[in-house]
């Protein structure tokens, strides 16, 4: 089979998988192949048994795989034979050195470029998928051309704003592609390359083109903001409790403005995910590093609410439950940061337990997707945590239910049947507030949400 194109992607994670199985499927003219450094990965992606649940995913892989979608070890022979390398490596907050806690950790990023080096014999354009500090494709373009064998390579700047739980129609379907080249004959001839192939599905108005610094910033910009609006209603929420508001109603009204708009106000137990406090952070460490300390406060603070969200959850269940939790038995529904995902990577439901615990309370986790990530997430936890996917079997005996992912099952479930295996009284935490508060209350819960009164059968203070 001749391929008019061969595509590699060297990181086969959350973005790399899916984003590559969309190409594949869209465009069968190209030859499109995936490697990791994780063998096991690649194993699972060669797999039924994908190492990420996403809806739709498994549709996706299964029309391409074989036909023009591979999984592979070999990054050298993947390297070699193709002529655009998409990069999306994981970034994470560096834990070490200089930056330690902020900045990003790129040492799979250079590790990538070097291979790269090492490996190619002909001209490349290397794509950064991965999200990234401003002006490491000026770092990358030095590591690669720094063995002046001749090999030119052009880097690009695609940053990903899928997001998990609706990878696939984010990725079918996208607000927007953002590209980002030098704008230089041989810069504006490899964003070309890469319009081209997403021209394939997305429409051209949708194919935004910028200068390679504005499109590193972009994404860091992107989920910053987007953090900071759930950070924004939650910290209204917190006035909300005291000032006997109803936070939804607030949200509702705002966001009705179509300035401001009514998405991402929902409050909640707090934002999680692998990439928004580690690309706030990032952005902080910019800030400081260009000296810009008052912006880098600005959105600091919107980390600073996160954190004191969840501690303000965990607060507000040790008060309603007379101030101690000792022995007491908490059924967690939900660990994933979100919905529609088993990804557990900060997610709020990690600290939430972890402070659950100091208490000395017990827990019982349920989740349908994460409850493997969840035990390796709390496998250093001392205490007794038991993990039970079944919900009705997970509340037998607890005194109280903590919401902390959004999931459909939640809303759905038999809260009478719930409320006739508990310790009485009954206490629901809703982290996320997705239930009909009125009507369990009427089933006899003592029911407490984020950012509304509470509705108890005991008299309120
Ligand atoms: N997860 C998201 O929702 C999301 C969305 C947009 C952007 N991003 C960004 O995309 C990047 C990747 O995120 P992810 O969630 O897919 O991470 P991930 O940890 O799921 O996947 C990264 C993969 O890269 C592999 N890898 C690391 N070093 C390697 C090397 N030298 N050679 C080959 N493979 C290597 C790892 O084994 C891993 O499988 C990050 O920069 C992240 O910020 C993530």
């Amino acid at each position: 089979m001749t391929y008019q194109k061969n595509i590699l992607c060297i990181g086969a994670g959350y973005v790399g998988g899916p984003t590559m199985a969309m190409i594949a499927c869209k465009c069968p003219q190209y030859k499109v192949t995936v490697v990791d450094i994780n063998p096991e990965r690649i194993a699972q992606w060669n797999s039924d048994n994908l190492p990420i649940y996403e809806p739709g995913l498994s549709e996706v892989v299964s029309i391409a795989r074989g036909r023009n979608l591979f999984f592979s070890t070999n990054i050298e022979k993947g390297i070699k034979e193709s002529s655009i390398i998409f990069v999306s490596v994981n970034t994470p907050t560096k834990t070490f050195g200089a930056g330690a806690g902020m900045a990003a950790d790129l040492q799979y990023w250079e590790k990538t470029a070097r291979k790269i080096l090492e490996n190619a014999a002909s001209s490349k354009i290397i794509v950064e998928k991965s999200t990234l500090p401003v002006k490491t494709a000026l770092a990358m373009e030095r590591i690669l051309t720094s063995n002046g064998n001749g090999v030119r390579f052009d880097v690009l700047s695609n940053p990903e704003f899928l997001a998990e739980g609706t990878a696939i129609s984010d990725l079918e379907d996208p607000d927007r592609v953002l590209i980002g080249s030098r704008e230089t004959k041989r810069g504006i001839s490899a964003r070309d390359e890469l319009v081209e192939i997403y021209a394939n599905w997305v429409s051209n108005e949708k194919i935004l083109t910028a200068n390679i610094w504005s499109s590193e910033l972009s994404k860091l910009v992107a989920n910053a903001f987007l953090a900071q609006r759930i950070s924004s209603i939650n910290a209204i929420s917190a006035l909300c409790e005291k000032a006997d508001a109803d936070v939804s109603e607030v949200a509702r009204a705002v966001g009705m403005d179509s300035r401001i708009g009514s998405k991402f106000l929902n409050a909640s137990v707090g934002f999680g995910g692998s990439c928004f406090k580690k690309d706030i952070l990032n952005l902080v460490y910019l800030c400081r590093h260009y000296g810009l300390n008052e912006v880098a406060d600005y959105w600091e603070g919107v980390v600073r609410i996160n954190e004191y969200q969840k501690d303000r959850f965990v607060l507000n269940i040790l008060k309603a439950m007379f101030n101690t939790l000792a022995g007491k038995k908490i059924c967690l529904f939900g660990f994933a940061f979100k919905a529609n995902t088993g990804d557990t990577r900060e997610t709020p439901a990690i600290s939430i337990a972890q402070k659950l615990m100091e208490e000395n309370a017990e827990l019982v986790i349920s989740d349908p997707q994460a409850l493997e990530n969840a035990k390796n997430d709390l496998r250093d936890i001392k205490g007794e945590i038991t993990y039970i996917e079944d919900p009705y079997k997970a509340v037998s005996q607890c005194h109280a239910i903590a919401i902390l992912t959004e999931w459909d099952l939640y809303r759905n479930i038999d809260y009478e049947k719930v409320f006739s295996k508990m310790k009485k009284p009954a206490f629901v935490f809703d982290g996320r507030n997705i239930l009909n508060h009125k009507k369990l209350f009427d089933m006899g819960f003592n029911v407490y949400s984020v950012g509304r009164p509470p509705l108890t059968h005991f008299r309120v203070d």
